[in-house]
């Protein structure tokens, strides 16, 4: 493998084909106020059909707001995001999104969490829970259906959450460190998993992690992201075909690229946090 990174072109025009085009994409929360504060700066990104898009960045760089933008759940402050050639202005059920924490609803059971979508959608009852047990069955979790979410352990409630998007068939899977809590073997089985059920569905997949092996496991493209406000900084291809042995030379010097293009950024985010707490 050549590890050459890729510049994208800002002027390519937006396809209907693309998952996901981004444009001049910023964001910046609570803009017009005293408060304002800027997560997001020009950020030109496509994700193709079927894609496995991994994004890395220091703390706070801005990749859990570009997944809200993407999501529809907060508007850019600048720029444009379209999803199929059609600008995204709200949520869809085609783009669902699994939370940096997990956010299953406590008063009901598994199995009505992971048909929750589909009782908005109005989905009869059975199809639901049909619905449901199959996609519990995917995360290992069908004898769960009727339990409460506070009866199962961390992990497994990430999970659920798994499920939960699943259950809906969406087209993009927006994925916020979904494996970050769990232990060591059931994330490596998690990451099966998805890249299965990735490729069954051809759903795209944005995926944020801060794990640089975890990264190399499962991205068709890395994306690097630079300290707050967060702009692209490189795109790194992975062509190795999957399964990846995580000790394969190309591998290795892909980590080693990923891990420097990271160092210097992970650097400037710490430094500019400590700067701000010193400035109350
Ligand atoms: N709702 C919000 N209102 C105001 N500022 C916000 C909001 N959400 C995030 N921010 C700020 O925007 C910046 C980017 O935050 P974001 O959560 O997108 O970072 P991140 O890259 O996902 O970080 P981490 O890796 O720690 O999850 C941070 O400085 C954060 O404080
Ligand atoms: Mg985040």
């Amino acid at each position: 493998m050549e590890a050459c990174s890729v510049v994208f072109d800002p002027h390519r025009p937006v396809s209907s084909a693309d998952a996901v085009a981004c444009r001049g994409v910023g964001k910046i929360w609570a803009a017009g106020t005293e408060r304002a504060h800027e997560a997001l700066a020009g950020i030109d990104l496509d994700v193709a059909a079927g894609e496995f898009v991994v994004l890395l960045g220091p703390s706070g760089c801005g990749k859990s707001t570009l997944l809200y933008l993407i999501a529809g759940l907060e508007a850019p402050t600048s720029g444009e995001i379209c999803f199929f050639g059609d600008p995204v202005e709200r949520p869809s059920p085609d783009r669902s999104l699994i939370f940096q924490e997990t956010s299953l609803f406590p008063w009901l059971s598994v199995g009505q969490n992971v048909a929750f979508g589909l009782s908005i959608r109005g989905d009869p009852p059975e199809a639901r829970r049909a619905a449901a047990r199959e996609a519990l069955a995917r995360v290992g979790l069908a004898a769960a259906i009727d339990k409460r979410p506070d009866e199962l352990s961390g992990g497994m409630r990430q999970r659920v959450a798994v499920a939960r998007a699943l259950a809906m068939r969406p087209k993009l899977l927006l994925m916020d460190e979904p494996f970050a809590a769990l232990d060591v073997q059931t994330r490596a089985k998690m990451q099966d998993f998805l890249l299965d059920v990735s490729q069954a569905s051809g759903a795209s997949v944005l995926f944020v992690t801060h794990s640089i092996d975890e990264a190399v496991a499962l991205a068709d493209r890395v994306v690097v992201f630079t300290a707050r406000p967060g702009r692209i900084k490189e795109i790194v291809p992975v062509p190795m075909p999957r399964p990846r042995d995580p000790f394969a030379p190309d591998c290795v010097k892909l980590r080693r690229l990923l891990t420097e293009a990271l160092r210097s950024e992970v650097d400037r985010a710490f430094a500019e946090q400590e700067a701000l707490a010193a400035t109350g």
